[in-house]
């Protein structure tokens, strides 16, 4: 029973690490090519139809780079797609979000004081949401909003604090920035999917067929890959944010959100500026900065959310909390672990508790049952290299709690 508990951590490991490498195929061929468009010269002497060309040093040879805009004249013998970056990061990134959040919706998704709700109508909301974000998004593109970049854009981060609002209203401040960042990271494969890929595959036939394609296929295209540059930074901080309580866990959590989306914008307008050869603003820093100082800010500001409430808790975390280990399992966590996992710590160089993990109360410790298990029962994670000398007999308690109530 518990040896599948703990196949389960390793796959979620697995997955993670999966999801993470080909993140950064992805996102580091998308910044490739948007410093290599940016950079394109214009001003040497071009073959026909070229729009532009760089040289580049690497790894011990130099490259010779030109760009055909719309296509070339006729089709070229071998032709290297990029396309599985962007399908594979999706696609482990909602293996993740299956397997931390689906299977574990009761303890992640669902935050009973945000709205009471089970796991599964939780799971509903989640599937539903990330759909309807990108039917919204593709349709608001292909209105009449998309002729006008700016308004579009404008348009487009007004429906994102909206969907950070919501999100708060509905999931835990955890699920709700990931879900911000499932969205946008939806819309941006969506975009390679269903958008950019099947444009290119259009001009591809056109030039086997010896037709001169249509130039607004790349213009669409050239649309939604600028918002992917806009939207890649955003959603890594939406991602890793699930580390840090104080982003996602704060009463301003939405507007916090909202601010990081408007940081990606003002870093990549940096870069891409850079890469184009247009100046140095580095006035952008300054907006960066000021940002990012107001979301730390945000996050300071009282909150006057109440405790979790004893009735928050899931029948198999209720059953946690009657077994009859419990007092024991209690009392090592009042003497190994509170210390740290306190509202407000008492061990030096702790400032605020450890990931938002709170083991003070009885229903704190129910509702942890599970990390406490992974954490300190079967591995030796806490405390922190044995910080208290905790001992095997008290893991072993941990265990059999743990344990005693799963084989129920
Ligand atoms: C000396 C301070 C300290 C003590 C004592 C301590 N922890 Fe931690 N705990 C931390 C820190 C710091 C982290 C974050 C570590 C990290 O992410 O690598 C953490 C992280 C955790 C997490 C991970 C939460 C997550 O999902 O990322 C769990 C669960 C946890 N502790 C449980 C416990 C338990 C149970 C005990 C007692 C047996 C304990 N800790 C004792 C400092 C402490």
């Amino acid at each position: 029973m518990n040896e599948y508990l703990i196949l389960w951590d390793w796959g979620e490991f697995a997955m993670r690490w999966l999801h993470i490498v080909t993140g950064i195929a992805w996102i580091g061929s998308s910044f490739y090519f948007i410093a290599l468009d940016l950079g394109l010269r214009r001003d040497v002497p071009l073959p026909p139809r070229a729009n532009g060309e760089e040289w580049q040093v690497h790894g011990g040879g130099f490259y010779h780079i030109q760009k055909y805009m719309v296509a070339p004249e006729k089709m070229p013998e071998h032709l290297t797609w990029f396309k599985w970056e962007s399908y594979a990061t999706w696609l482990s990134g909602f293996g993740m979000l299956f397997f931390v959040y689906y299977m574990g919706a009761d303890l992640y998704l669902v935050d009973v004081n945000v709205m009471d709700i089970t796991g599964t109508v939780a799971i509903g909301i989640s599937l539903v949401s990330i759909v309807v974000a990108w039917l919204v998004y593709d349709l608001i593109c292909k209105s009449r909003f998309g002729d006008n970049n700016t308004r579009l854009m404008i348009l487009l981060y007004m429906m994102l604090v909206a969907m950070a609002w919501g999100y708060v209203h509905v999931f835990s401040g955890r699920a709700a920035f990931l879900h911000l960042g499932a969205i946008t990271a939806t819309i941006m494969s969506a975009n390679v999917f269903l958008v950019i890929i099947p444009n290119q595959k259009i001009v591809v036939a056109d030039l086997i067929a010896g037709r001169t394609p249509d130039p607004k296929y790349g213009k669409i295209a050239k649309q939604r890959s600028t918002h992917n540059n806009y939207l890649t930074l955003p959603v890594l901080f939406l991602m890793i944010s699930n580390h840090y309580p104080m982003a996602f866990a704060t009463q301003y959590n939405w507007i916090i959100a909202s601010l990081v989306f408007l940081m990606g914008v003002s870093i990549r307008h940096y870069f891409n500026s850079r890469h184009a050869r247009a100046g140095n603003p580095l006035w952008t820093w300054a907006v960066t900065a000021a940002l990012f100082g107001a979301i730390v800010a945000l996050s300071m500001l009282p909150d006057e959310g109440a405790e979790p409430a004893l009735s928050s808790l899931s029948p198999r975390q209720q059953r946690l909390l009657d077994a009859p280990q419990f007092a024991e399992v209690y009392d090592t966590v009042q003497g190994n672990c509170v210390m740290c996992h306190a509202a407000e710590p008492y061990v030096d160089g702790v400032y605020q508790t450890p990931r938002g993990v709170l083991l003070e109360t009885e229903a704190q410790v129910a509702m942890q049952a599970q990390n406490i298990y992974l954490w300190a029962g079967r591995s030796h994670a806490m405390p922190p290299g044995n910080y208290n000398f905790m001992e095997p007999e008290q893991r072993r308690v941990i265990i059999d709690w743990f344990e005693g109530e799963s084989a129920l």
